[in-house]
């Protein structure tokens, strides 16, 4: 299993190493990609913990103030990157063009994204899930070759789900899972979107599920060990 930790815009430099002080002390079998904002994804590397980076440029290095490059995450050992998370979405305003962008950079970098696609509740009450699902891989996977594709990871996260404590049923996070196999069938596939400690006996039976992209759980490192100890048994 792939559990992959997205920090978001959370912990700072002193609460980021008593974070890692903890989440060391885990012991698992799943990989672990730990996702921290830029300034502490530079301030250390931990032995079996992949890192990955939450956001990257569309652009390549250059005058482009504000901006954190491929080739610079690659030189912080980043193997992994987050892109089109639905909040950058909404308040970045980021496109599926711009996402393509990023997903190129990053592959010619050899860091593999982990590209997040997923609906509103307002388009999944108006039967839009498939809609929305194959505009977002369709172009951001538009320029990819077949390699490439498989080795995209792609984050299944509900809007509705994401914070709010509300899961799909397993049932409809099934025909999601594979309705994205149709035009990704090599890809691992993570679920994301309030899972916990407390849901993920549920979300388990989900054979599909090839991993977990956390947000409230990655800041909880006591919650996340039991989250894993019930995974893994
Ligand atoms: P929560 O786990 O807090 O719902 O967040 C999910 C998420 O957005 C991970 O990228």
């Amino acid at each position: 299993m792939i559990v992959a930790l997205n920090n978001k815009s959370n912990l700072t430099k002193e609460e980021y190493k008593n974070y890692i002080e903890d989440l060391i002390k885990i012991e698992c079998q799943s990989k672990i990609i730990l996702c921290p904002t830029f300034l502490n994804l530079g301030s250390m590397t931990v032995k079996d913990i992949h890192l990955g980076a939450q956001n990257v440029s569309s652009t390549a290095s250059g005058a482009y103030t504000g901006e954190v490059s491929a080739s610079q995450l690659k030189s912080y050992n980043a193997e992994y990157c987050i892109v089109g998370h639905s909040e950058r979405r909404e308040y970045q305003k980021e496109s599926n063009e711009e996402i393509s962008l990023k997903i190129n950079k990053l592959f010619t970098e050899g860091i593999i994204p982990i590209l997040c696609v997923g609906e509103t509740k307002e388009q999944r009450e108006n039967n839009q899930v498939e809609a929305v699902l194959k505009e977002e891989i369709l172009s951001a996977t538009k320029t990819l070759s077949n390699e490439e594709k498989s080795k995209l990871i792609i984050a299944y996260e509900p809007i509705w789900s994401i914070g709010t404590g509300i899961i799909p049923t397993n049932i409809e996070i099934t025909a999601v899972f594979k309705y994205i196999k149709e035009f990704l069938p090599d890809s691992k596939i993570l679920y994301g979107g309030s899972a916990n400690e407390k849901n993920v006996d549920i979300l388990k039976e989900v054979s599909l599920i090839d991993g977990y992209l956390l947000g409230g759980l990655s800041l909880k490192p006591q919650d996340l060990k039991i989250f894993l100890n019930k995974l893994e048994n």
